[in-house]
């Protein structure tokens, strides 16, 4: 298998965070960013479907359910690559530590449990860049629905996966859809070398052992080949995005 499966060259570092929506991914990312631009290393962020190219159109074509999930699948995919062009790639190679919100596993659970086929949708993102350290936040899925409707009223249409007319029941349709999504992170950990946390631990717990797998990953070189920057300000075009 193609994708993802080369060691990058370049100067910086990429750490990424992945698993089912309330899995506790930006509450954990946010805080390891912020202890590694503490500590004065040169520090960036990216969101998953964030890309002003498409973001537009995303959100239209989200609306009036237009998109297929081939074409949902080539939508994010050109998201993707935007923001590796335009964003990570040069951030990369300047040796800034890239931080991201959701990566490439995010499209290999979301399009197949869609429908997409496995090897298509891997095969179609082969320029990405492989992490240095992939997280995986393991989340049953009732902690994962109580986290998000402690958080806000009601589950988002695509989040629970209504455009696949599994279940007219959104909390129903939310569980098939997502466990789905759960069991092809479950089965890419091996292939894809995650880091594995216990999502269902404290805030705090989890830090400490991400923190940890860091250190041990990437210590050396963040003392010696990482950018140090007092701090690397957010491109404003990419702060801000959708999921
Ligand atoms: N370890 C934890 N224990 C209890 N609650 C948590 C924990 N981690 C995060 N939360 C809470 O759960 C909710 C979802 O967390 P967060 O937004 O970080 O998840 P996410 O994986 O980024 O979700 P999404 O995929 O929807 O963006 C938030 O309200 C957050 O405060
Ligand atoms: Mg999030």
């Amino acid at each position: 298998m193609k994708s993802l499966s080369t060691p990058h060259r370049h100067r910086g570092k990429l750490i990424i965070v992945e698993g089912i929506d309330g899995s506790g991914k930006s509450t954990q990312i946010s805080l390891l960013s912020r202890w590694l631009r503490s500590q004065g290393y040169a520090v960036a962020f990216s969101e998953w479907n964030s890309s002003p190219l498409v973001r537009q159109t995303t959100r239209r074509g989200k609306k009036k359910e237009m998109f297929t999930p081939t074409t949902f699948s080539l939508i994010h995919a050109t998201d993707f690559a935007d923001r590796t062009e335009r964003y990570i790639l040069p951030l990369m190679r300047a040796g800034a530590i890239v931080c991201a919100d959701r990566y490439a596993y995010t499209a290999f659970a979301r399009d197949v449990a869609r429908g997409v086929n496995r090897q298509w949708v891997r095969n179609l993102y082969s320029f990405a860049i492989r992490p240095n350290i992939a997280f995986y936040f393991r989340t049953p899925l009732d902690v994962a629905l109580s986290r998000i409707l402690g958080g806000r009223d009601a589950l988002k249409y695509y989040e629970a996966g209504m455009d696949l007319k599994i279940s007219r029941d959104v909390e129903e349709s939310f569980k098939v859809f997502q466990g789905r999504i759960l069991q092809e992170y479950e089965d890419m950990i091996e292939e894809m070398g995650f880091h594995v946390i216990d999502a269902t631990q404290s805030i705090e717990d989890q830090q400490k052992q991400m923190r940890a797998v860091v250190k041990r990953e990437i210590g050396r070189s963040l003392r010696t080949q990482v950018l140090r920057a007092p701090v690397l300000e957010q491109n404003p075009e990419h702060a801000s995005g959708a999921r």
